[in-house]
């Protein structure tokens, strides 16, 4: 974690974002990545790992940066909302795990703030997205580093897929193919998770929450950190794979 941390690598990475004119490469929602960076070498941090740290950030950026938690509640969370406090400062707090906002699952519920989603975003300049999360509106300025907001911008136009193509919105059932899923679950999950998905518990005993439990309560929540990875642990993303793989992991989980 620390090591992503260090500012001579965050320089790095906005030195092969800007010099190497990697911004402007078309980057597939999951596909792996040709660009080569600055200095030409395949090893240079990867445009799927930019954004694939951009959905992280959209996740909990407090989390991702190490910051400090903003004190009291955004300034642009609703009254109305039933939420308070730092994490009225996550995107997805506003703006949804199915980045749809008020559109989405966040439509009712304990979640609802009425703002739009960030669907829009999508295949736009990622200058333009950069400039909209540092308005006012957002009170971000201060808070999230340059390098970080050019991660972010690069997800929400590159990195969102349209979750009602893998996930039903009705019976929240991932589509995916289950024995697929679990022959990744199994090699690339399983080593912290379990076998049975109950090796990690999210939740203080005597509350239980596990892989499944998020995968079937949550499955836009869960396709997004399978994707990406947990913000501030040590969690493998499935970024640079095709979708559907990812997919096939939530369709999994879902039964463990
Ligand atoms: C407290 C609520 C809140 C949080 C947290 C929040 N936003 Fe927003 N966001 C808004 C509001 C309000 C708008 C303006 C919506 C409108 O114009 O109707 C907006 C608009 C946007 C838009 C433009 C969407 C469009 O279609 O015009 C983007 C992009 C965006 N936010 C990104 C982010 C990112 C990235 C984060 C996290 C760093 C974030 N937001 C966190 C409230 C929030
Ligand atoms: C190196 C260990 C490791 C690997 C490998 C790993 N995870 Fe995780 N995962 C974690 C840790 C640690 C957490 C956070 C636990 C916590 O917050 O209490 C986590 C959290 C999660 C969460 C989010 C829980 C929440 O808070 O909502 C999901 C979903 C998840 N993992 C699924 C997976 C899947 C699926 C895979 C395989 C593709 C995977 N993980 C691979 C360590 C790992």
């Amino acid at each position: 974690m620390t090591k992503i941390l260090n500012p001579t690598l965050s320089l790095m990475v906005a030195a092969v974002m800007t010099v190497g004119g990697a911004l402007t490469v078309p980057l597939p929602a999951a596909a792996g990545d040709e660009g080569k960076g600055a200095a030409g070498h395949a090893h240079d941090l990867s445009n799927v790992w930019a954004m694939a740290r951009g959905g992280q950030l959209y996740d909990n950026w407090m989390a991702v940066l190490e910051a400090d938690k903003p004190k009291g509640t955004h300034p642009a969370y609703p009254k109305a909302g039933k939420k308070k406090g730092a994490s009225t400062w996550r995107c997805k707090e506003c703006h949804g795990w199915d980045y749809m906002g008020k559109d989405g699952t966040y439509k009712s519920g304990s979640h609802y703030t009425g703002i739009k989603g960030v669907r829009a975003m999508v295949g736009m300049d990622v200058k333009k997205i950069h400039g909209i999360i540092m308005d006012k509106t957002h009170a971000m300025k201060n808070k999230i580093p340059h390098s970080a907001m050019e991660k972010l911008a690069l997800f929400l136009s590159k990195g969102q897929v349209d979750n009602d193509r893998y996930i039903d919105r009705k019976s929240k059932v991932a589509r995916g193919n289950v024995k697929r899923g679990a022959a990744i679950f199994q090699t690339a999950c399983a080593i912290c998770h379990g076998f049975d998905g109950k090796e990690i518990n999210f939740k203080d005993p005597p509350k239980a929450e596990y892989v499944g439990t998020v995968c079937k309560k949550n499955p836009w929540e869960g396709l997004h950190k399978i994707r990406f990875g947990q913000p501030g642990v040590a969690m493998v993303a499935l970024a640079a794979l095709d979708i559907q793989t990812a997919v096939d992991v939530v369709a999994y989980c879902q039964t463990v």
